[in-house]
This record gives structure tokens, C-alpha cells and sequence, in this order.
């Protein structure tokens, strides 16, 4: 199977799974990617079973409205049952680190409020200690190069994704060389750096059922 035949299959299974729940009042919150894109094409076949959606950027609301699936302002929603999002990696437990996409504050607020946040993807995210990946970090322009320093002391090499600016107006830094062995501390950790908006570490809101696409079918991991 192609990697894509895999999100494929994990999209579907996260639309399997949260179609018994759905009713005409239920608002999904919807994540950012390539898997979250098959997710969104799955579910548009259903879009008469729900009311609508909430996105995690603005390439998520343009392709939920291209399919026809109504898009809601996150401030005006009550409660969202589910939270549907790819990741870049996921430990055994189910942290994560997310924004490969640059989106990742926004997807961390949707998945704060969301009751279950469903984890999408294919076998190759599963890690046995995040890091592999450069973590991404959500910085406000001027901090910049303060941030990078800070970056630096804990143990990371920050690299500026160049030509990426996030639905926040704010830039990216991604760390590089990190070994993550506690992702919920290194996740305050760098919350608490002065101009940082967010870091794509999901510990303290991990998953809460990650959906993994493997050679042998979708396998099903929960917390
Ligand atoms: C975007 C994200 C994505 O979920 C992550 O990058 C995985 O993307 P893909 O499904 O394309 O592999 O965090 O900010």
C-alpha cells in the first residue's frame, strides 16, 4: 500500500468511528494535512448526517466549504464532540508533534475544546521518542532571534522555516536535534519562552485514540 492509500484508510476509519455519534446539532472539529484532507473528502460523503464544522486553518475552511460542509467560528461553538487531525509523529502514548503544516496553535485550540481528539495516520508517524521530526515552534516576528537563543539552551538547533508565514501572521522555528523524553515538560517549557505563541508538542492535550495505518490494516491505539 502507498502511504496515501493509508491515510486513505485511517480517514475512513475516523469517519467510521464518529458517524454513530453524529446527529443534525454536531459540529466536528476538523485538523490540517494531507491525511486530514482524505479525512475531509471521507466525511463530505456524509455532510446530511451533521451541521457542520470547525477548522483548524484557513486551507481547511476553503476545502470544508469547496465540499459543501458548512464552517463555524470556533468562539461561537459550545462543545465539539470530536477533533480529527493528522500528526507528524506520535510516542506510544499518544503526545505528538504537529505542525509540519504551520498550523499547529490553531489545531491546538480546536483539540483543547474537543471532547476526543481522534489521531489520523499512517504507520511511519509512530516513534518511539518524539524528535526525529524538528519540532515546530510558533514565535512572534520580533522575537525571533530571542526565542532561537532560548531554543538553543534547552538543547535544540532552531532553524527559521523561510517564506512561511502561520494564519497568525507569526513565523516558525523549527528545532532540530531534539530528544523528547518528557514532551509535557519540554512543552511548558517552551510555552514559557517570552514570544512564543505555541510549540506543536500535544502532551498535556495528547490524543485520545490514534487511528494508524498499517500494511495490515488500521490499527486502533488509545491512551
Ligand atoms: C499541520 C499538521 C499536520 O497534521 C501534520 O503536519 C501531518 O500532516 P500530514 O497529514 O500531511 O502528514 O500538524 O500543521
Amino acid at each position: 500500500m502507498t502511504q496515501d492509500q493509508l491515510k486513505q484508510a485511517v480517514a475512513q476509519a475516523a469517519v467510521d468511528h464518529i458517524r454513530p455519534h453524529l446527529d443534525a446539532k454536531s459540529i466536528i472539529g476538523v485538523g490540517t494535512g494531507s491525511t486530514a484532507n482524505f479525512f475531509i473528502e471521507a466525511l463530505a460523503r456524509h455532510k446530511m448526517e451533521f451541521d457542520g464544522a470547525v477548522a483548524s486553518s484557513e486551507a481547511t475552511a476553503q476545502r470544508l466549504k469547496v465540499h459543501g460542509i458548512p464552517v463555524y467560528d470556533l468562539n461561537g461553538v459550545d462543545a465539539l464532540e470530536f477533533y480529527v487531525d493528522g500528526a507528524d509523529e506520535s510516542d506510544e502514548r499518544l503526545h505528538l508533534i504537529k505542525g509540519g503544516g504551520a498550523a499547529l496553535t490553531r489545531e491546538k485550540i480546536v483539540a483543547a475544546v474537543a471532547r476526543t481528539f481522534v489521531c489520523i495516520a499512517d504507520a511511519s508517524k509512530l516513534v518511539p521518542v518524539l524528535g526525529r521530526f524538528p519540532l515546530p515552534v510558533e514565535v512572534l516576528p520580533m522575537a525571533r532571534s530571542h526565542v532561537a537563543r532560548q531554543l538553543v539552551k534547552l538543547g535544540g538547533d532552531p532553524v527559521y522555516r523561510e517564506g512561511v508565514v502561520t494564519d497568525n501572521g507569526n513565523v516558525i522555528l523549527d528545532v532540530h536535534n531534539l530528544e523528547i523524553v518528557d514532551p509535557v515538560d519540554l512543552e511548558a517549557r517552551i510555552n514559557a519562552i517570552v514570544g512564543v505563541v505555541t510549540n506543536g508538542l500535544f502532551a498535556a492535550r495528547p490524543a485520545d485514540l490514534l487511528l494508524l495505518g498499517t500494511a495490515d490494516g488500521v490499527r486502533t491505539l488509545t491512551r
